[in-house]
């Protein structure tokens, strides 16, 4: 396996795949709510604490590791210190496992990109999507139920992952990213302007704004903004440690994680801004108040988007293919970073190539990811979302600080950061943050995650939650036990 099939050919495609990877959904359709519920205007505090606390200090830590070995996670973890092999396997698995369930969402966006052309959801978006549309049923014999429409829209995006992924690093992911990530910029840019001339979208804004500034001594807008960041920024997944392994030597590291989260935070709040204005054109509409009509995650795209496009006369026609055509160009540039990390694992202990193990992995991604093509599949993509968002991920957070900050001491990292810096130079302020800080606020965000799914989860729900925390567990064990194939993987060499 030569190394270079796995470099970008310039820091741009770098920070462009990065961007694109953390851009995604978590940004059109949760952050806007998050924003909303969350005090409105006075959630920028917390916000801007999180960003300027977790986020920034944290992908410098993983960026600064990443870079460091040149190599992927798990082969990484394994030379920092081989007890920890397992964690190794078990983001890149857990990542994966989101992979697996991001196919199904692309895949239902990918239909309404079709339906839009002609308002195909009917007059009732609501029962079109949960019973015509996925049929949902939280019966596990609803597995049984094949829905073939579903299936082939994921299988579509399957393929054109596959095309893009299988290729050398800088030939599929970098060029695709290159287009692809400004072209998401330019598209939203349009639908933001369009919206913000709707008449009421102003209504929209003031509730979006309109700050509650007595929510600020709430512990829960806190973790709100804590939580939003970890996941907009897919801090903690390894998809950062991949993708600054894949730099070539002399990255200033620090200046391009300033950018990525700035770019990140400018589309979300980009993005609320036009989800607001359109909300508040369909307020004045229908006479609802915003209150009654705002929501989140696919309720949000799916249900109260086709609902606008239904009273937006011809202008619908545009708006919508194009908002959906946003979603799902925001989904494959973030669906494409999650196979990285574990492709990479596995080229380095089993000795295969890029374009081999990309062929396997998404083979295998694409079959287990039917059973989302069920009528039971919509059940099951919120329980697994809400245990690895919740529960799995947190756990790496915190492990990667500890191996990371402590084991393979982050002070190592310091000069060679700032030498390269044209920015902000990083000193014992940082340390601080990554040792101390951000194992305990992850740790009681991790808390608070495992009570809301242990106290609100229903029977089935934990079950299901079970099955899917064996399924990582094992499917990392096995990883963890086999035996190397590459006589290379025992010999991860540094670079700072
Ligand atoms: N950061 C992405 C978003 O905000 O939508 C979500 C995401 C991407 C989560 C990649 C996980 C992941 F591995």
């Amino acid at each position: 396996m030569s190394q270079d099939k796995n470099e970008w050919g310039s820091n741009l495609s770098f920070i462009l795949a990065m961007i694109g990877s953390a851009v995604g959904l978590g940004n059109i359709w949760r952050y806007p709510y998050v924003l909303y519920s969350n005090g409105g205007g006075a959630f920028y505090i917390p916000y801007i604490v999180a960003i300027l606390l977790m986020g920034i200090p944290f992908l410098i830590l993983e960026y600064g590791v990443g870079y460091n070995y040149k190599s992927s996670f798990a082969k990484a973890i394994k030379k920092i210190n081989v007890k920890w092999e397992y964690l190794g396997w078990f983001l890149p698995v857990a990542v994966f496992m989101i992979m697996i369930y991001y196919s199904a969402i692309l895949g239902w966006d990918g239909i309404y990109m079709i339906l839009s052309f002609t308002k195909g959801w009917g007059a009732d978006p609501n029962a079109f999507f949960s019973t015509t549309l996925l049929q949902s049923s939280e019966s596990v014999s609803s597995l049984l139920n094949f829905i073939p429409i579903i299936a082939i829209a994921m299988l579509v995006g399957w393929v054109i992952i596959w095309f893009i992924s299988h290729r050398d690093l800088e030939e599929g992911l970098g060029k695709v990213s290159k287009v692809l990530v400004p072209l998401l910029f330019l598209i939203m840019v349009v639908i933001v302007g369009f919206s913000l001339t709707l008449p009421g979208a102003s209504i929209g804004l003031a509730e979006l704004f309109n700050p509650d500034w007595s929510l600020l001594f709430n512990f829960n807008i806190w973790m709100a903004a804590f939580g939003q960041i970890i996941f907009s920024l897919s801090l903690g997944m390894s998809i950062a440690f991949t993708y600054a392994s894949y730099t070539k030597d002399g990255s200033d590291l620090i200046t391009n994680t300033i950018s990525i989260a700035l770019a990140n935070s400018l589309f979300e709040n980009f993005a609320a801004l036009g989800v607001f204005s359109i909300l508040g054109y369909m307020s004045m509409q229908s006479g609802t108040a915003v209150a009654d009509l705002v929501t989140q995650g696919t309720g949000l795209v799916f249900v109260v988007y086709p609902t606008v496009f239904n009273v937006l006369g011809d202008w619908a026609y545009v708006l919508g293919p194009l908002f959906f055509i946003t979603v799902y160009l925001a989904g494959l540039t973030s669906i494409l970073s999650t196979i990285e990390p574990l492709s990479f694992s596995i080229q380095n202990k089993f000795g295969l190539t890029r374009s081999r193990t990309m062929t396997i992995l998404i083979a295998v991604g694409a079959i287990v990811s039917m059973l989302y093509a069920t009528a039971f599949g919509g059940f099951l993509l919120g329980v697994v979302d809400t245990f690895i968002n919740q529960i799995a991920i947190l756990i790496g957070v915190v492990a990667e600080c500890i191996v990371f900050a402590w084991i393979f001491k982050a002070e190592k990292l310091i000069d060679f950061l700032n030498s390269k810096s044209k920015t902000l130079k990083l000193g014992k302020w940082w340390l601080l943050i990554v040792k101390y800080v951000l194992p305990i606020v992850v740790t009681i965000i991790w808390i608070g995650g495992m009570v809301d799914v242990i106290s609100n989860g229903t029977f089935e729900q934990l079950v299901f939650t079970l099955i899917s925390a064996a399924v990582l567990l094992i499917a990392t064990l096995i990883f963890t036990i086999l035996p190397a194939k590459n006589p290379e993987w025992d010999n991860a060499e540094e670079r700072v």
